[in-house]
């Protein structure tokens, strides 16, 4: 089919190549001339394992376009994808000044039907705003019959596995009340709709709603466990061990129950705050997702308050290596992340971080700049070097392996400070280690 898919960014680039490699035919738009002039050259400007060679491929097949001509993006797509940003506006309600740009510029070309997709997260009644848009712009152009569609087709894709993600989707969400709508869809989703029936069809309002929930259940059960942490370290439980207690009842399940420092990144955070705001401006008080987010602001200084009470409170000259930037392993995304938390609470009170991160050493140097409080190294062994202590934020699966003779020689004392729970306490306390992790004794018996 011809799909047209407007913005470039971490949905639309990824949806743009898959589409592309299932034969359709692809035009992406994006304002940014630079972006576009570096993906034509097949430069990714995210990191995401196995998407490079995907639009390389579609670059070369001819499958997949980038152009910053909306209006030959209109012309091309019986499908047009609106898959731009949704940045939070400063109360929290999500923007879609991008999403009724590209709505308007949609009708401004337009000449024959065309079907609209939502795929950016967008709050609920949306569809109804682009489709007011594009009735204006037509009416203002003397054709207010041109036939369209709004269709709401939210994505659901992980960073860092986005493009598995979208080629074997759990499920295929369409919100539509019209048959040919649904037929469309159906056929370009045809080739990822294999084994089973993943494609779930409803309507416009409950589609745009389905992704908020789906993402706030999820924050919720992180929350939720965190706060169940908390608890344990007050009890002297083992979170660890309340965790598979729980997760083995398959109504409660294993995923997503991780406690931690917190959940970052792009979704998350800007989804619960949306939907409060959405709850708000209809007169609810979104009691549950307040305390969702309330808990995992206070999550991200977790073990900053660790790390002050072992020294004493006064952190002045301290050395610290920092393992993990991003807000999750497999990216190079530290938006929201809880390092950034942490970083700034450790400058804060003078200290120094001598920080890596597989992936993300460029974006963090983009974000904070050189600064003497912070040595980006070249390795996990490097940040090591003269450290006071070692702190984990991100769970990379190459921090899992833990050399602690190396450790500790490289160490200026044997204390680990854990915001993802990765090692056997009782290893760690053998090779003569204090260990500080979530919602589990903490061993500071060395000491
Ligand atoms: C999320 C949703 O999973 C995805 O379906 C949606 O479309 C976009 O938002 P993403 O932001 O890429 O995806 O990250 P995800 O893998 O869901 O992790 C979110 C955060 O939660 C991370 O910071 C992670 O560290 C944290 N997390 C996750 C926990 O703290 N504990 C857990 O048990 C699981």
């Amino acid at each position: 089919m011809n799909v047209t898919v407007f913005g470039t960014g971490y949905v639309g680039l990824v949806q743009a190549a898959v589409l592309a490699e299932a034969s359709n035919r692809v035009v992406c738009i994006d304002i940014d001339t630079d972006k576009i002039a570096r993906l034509k050259q097949g430069e990714i400007p995210i990191y995401e394992p196995g998407l490079e060679p995907m639009v390389k491929n579609g670059i070369a097949t001819g499958n997949l376009v980038f152009s910053t001509d909306a209006a030959y993006g209109v012309e091309h797509g019986e499908l047009l994808f609106i898959a731009v940003g949704t940045p939070p506006d400063e109360d929290g309600s999500a923007d879609l000044r991008h999403v009724l740009t590209v709505a308007r510029t949609i009708a401004a070309h337009m000449d024959c039907k065309k079907y609209i997709i939502n795929k950016s997260t967008v709050p609920v009644g949306t569809a109804d705003k682009v489709r007011a848009a594009i009735g204006e712009q037509l009416a203002k152009r003397g054709i207010p019959d041109l036939p369209f569609d709004v269709i709401s087709n939210p994505e659901f894709l992980k960073e860092g596995s986005a493009v598995a993600d979208c080629m074997r989707p759990d499920r295929i969400v369409i919100g539509t009340s019209e048959a040919e709508s649904e037929q469309k869809l159906r056929h370009l989703y045809a080739p990822f709709n294999r084994n089973h029936e993943k494609i779930l069809v409803m309507d416009v309002k409950s589609a745009e709603l389905t992704k908020y929930a789906a993402n706030c259940m999820l924050a919720t059960k992180i929350s939720f466990m965190n706060e169940i942490a908390n608890i344990a370290d007050k009890v002297g439980a083992d979170i660890e061990a309340v965790r598979q207690g729980i997760g083995s009842d398959p109504r409660v399940g294993y995923q997503f129950i991780y406690a931690g420092i917190g959940y970052g990144g792009s979704c998350f955070p800007k989804d619960v705050k949306a939907l409060i705001s959405s709850a708000r401006q209809r007169g609810l008080s979104a009691d549950i997702l307040t305390a969702v987010e309330s808990r995992n602001e206070r999550q991200k200084h977790y073990l900053a308050d660790k790390i002050l009470a072992h020294f004493n409170g006064n952190l002045n000259g301290r050395v610290f290596a920092l393992w993990g930037l991003s807000f999750k392993p497999n990216t190079d995304d530290m938006r929201e992340a809880p390092s950034r938390v942490l970083m700034d609470r450790l400058w804060g009170q003078g200290a120094t971080v001598r920080a890596f991160d597989p992936q993300a050493m460029e974006e963090c140097l983009r974000i904070y700049g050189a600064r003497d409080n912070l040595v980006l190294c070249d390795s996990k062994n490097d940040a090591l070097q003269g450290a006071d202590a070692l702190i984990i934020a991100t769970e990379w699966q190459q921090f899992k392996a833990l050399n602690t003779g190396e450790l500790k020689a490289a160490l200026k004392t044997p204390v680990v400070f854990d915001g993802r729970n990765q090692y056997e306490p009782d290893e760690l306390g053998e090779a003569g280690f204090e260990y500080y992790c979530v919602g589990r004794p903490d061993l500071t018996t060395a000491r």
